[in-house]
């Protein structure tokens, strides 16, 4: 029923009851996951979860908070994971100036050596922007890349539109359903259901009214209410569609 395009179940809110959590997950409608990861060690850990689940893909990447791990050594050892079978995606990478736990032009040197290294290996790209859309739209636009999700977006309907002229998807999660959200909830209306890919980036933005819990994949089914509610259209029409634009977009 359900495609989870963004989550993190390596993370340590997960400790207690990984295995039984995601043991529930497919009576509970979840058909697959993508395990995003966000730095090199969540990188492994994200690759023995895929391993170890059928349903459940990967990425791998490096997030701009832990850019400053990376040396040419390291980054070369992570790329050499890329041709495990269960990795179907680079990421989260991208540009983050909200928190700026890095500085930018290490964020931005290590995005664009990030988004070249999917290039190479041709797999979708999964970005992360907070208060930086228009470098990171700048950068994306002179890498040339061409296949990728807008996970959590939170930009303007115009620069949606234009990622989806390029052939990028958008990401929705928790933050549709927020009582302020004001932009997500116009770019929801505004843009095709074809462009859409539903997340809940578990274990963080836990949707209405569960908010500031903590949030896993069943919570999807909050998320498809909203966008249906947006669009004026039937729950099982929004599942059904962002199912195959997930499998679409990472090739499963
Ligand atoms: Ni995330």
């Amino acid at each position: 029923m359900y495609f989870e395009s963004h989550a993190h179940y390596d993370d340590e809110a997960f400790d207690e009851d990984r295995e039984s959590l995601i043991e529930s997950f497919k009576k509970e409608g979840i058909d697959y996951i993508i395990q995003v990861a966000g730095d090199i060690l969540s990188s492994k850990k994200s690759l023995e979860l895929a391993n170890k689940y059928d349903f459940i893909y990967c990425s791998l990447g490096v997030h701009p908070h832990e850019v400053e791990e990376l040396d040419e050594v390291k980054f070369n050892d992570l790329k050499s994971l890329t041709k495990e079978k269960k990795v179907v995606a680079i990421g989260e990478i991208g540009l983050d100036y909200h928190y700026e736990n890095s500085p930018k032009d290490l964020q931005k040197y290590w995005f664009k050596k990030q988004l070249e290294w999917a290039k190479e290996v041709d797999l979708p790209v999964i970005i992360h922007s907070r208060e930086a859309s228009q470098d990171t739209f700048d950068i994306m636009e002179e890498s040339k890349i061409t296949k990728g999700v807008i996970h959590c977006y939170s930009g303007s309907v115009e620069m949606a539109k234009e990622y989806i002229k390029r052939g990028f998807y958008i990401g929705v999660g928790g933050t549709s359903t927020f009582k302020n959200a004001k932009r997500i909830v116009e770019v929801v209306k505004e843009i095709p259901l074809s462009s859409i890919l539903i997340e809940t980036d578990s274990p963080y933005l836990a949707p209405t009214p569960f908010r500031g819990k903590r949030n896993d994949s069943t919570k999807l089914k909050y998320i498809v209410e909203r966008i249906a509610q947006l669009k004026g259209i039937l729950p099982e029409e929004v599942a059904k569609v962002t199912k195959e634009n997930g499998l679409k977009l990472f090739e499963i």
